[in-house]
Parts: structure tokens; sequence; C-alpha cells
């Protein structure tokens, strides 16, 4: 039976890291939450090029780098920017409301 996706709440904005990255786990999955010029945005933390938590990485604001070996990634789209990184990040629909960071999952 295939699960339902539905919002959820992971995180307080005012819990954040202001500019940066926050690591959230919610069930098994590991998020990085991405606080950045645009407005915030999610993928899964693991880079998809190895066994990285991108929340280790370096985030500029609107890209984020893999702390393993600099693959770069667009943390809006999750687009992969740089070698070594090829595959897309997979990114998590999400919104805010109520000073609370939802993600559809
Ligand atoms: S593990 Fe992230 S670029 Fe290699």
């Amino acid at each position: 039976m295939a699960r339902v996706k539905a919002w959820h709440v992971v995180a307080k904005v005012d819990d954040l890291e202001k500019g940066d990255v926050t690591p959230v786990v919610v069930g098994q999955r590991e998020l990085a939450i991405y606080d950045g010029v645009d407005g915030i945005s999610i993928s899964y933390g693991r880079c998809t090029h190895g066994a990285a938590n991108l929340c280790d990485g370096y985030f500029d604001g609107r890209r984020i780098e893999c702390p393993l070996h600099q693959g770069l990634f667009d943390a809006l789209t999750g687009k992969a920017l740089a070698a070594p990184a090829r595959v897309a990040l997979r990114m998590i629909d999400c919104k805010v409301e109520d000073g609370q960071v939802l993600a559809w999952i």
C-alpha cells in the first residue's frame, strides 16, 4: 500500500540557523533546511554523490557545497552545479505557516 503524503511540521522558523542550513530528522529521514536569500527550501540531507551530510557543507545563501568532495548544488532547485555532483538533490515541497516550517512528506 502506498504511503500517503501530507504536510508535517519539521521545524520552527526561529530555530533555523539564519542564512545557513539546519539539519532535522523526521522519522527515518534526514533533511536539510536551507534559509537562503530566496527563502526556505528543503532537501534530503545526503549528498547524491556519496555518503556525506550536506548540513556539514558550506551554504552561501543560494548554493550548498558538499563537505566531502565539494560538489555544488542549487539549494532552491536541487540542480547539481559542479562536479563531481551530477545528480540533482531530491527537494521537498515546503511552506511556512504561523512561524513553522512544513514539509510535504
Ligand atoms: S559526497 Fe558529495 S560531492 Fe562527493
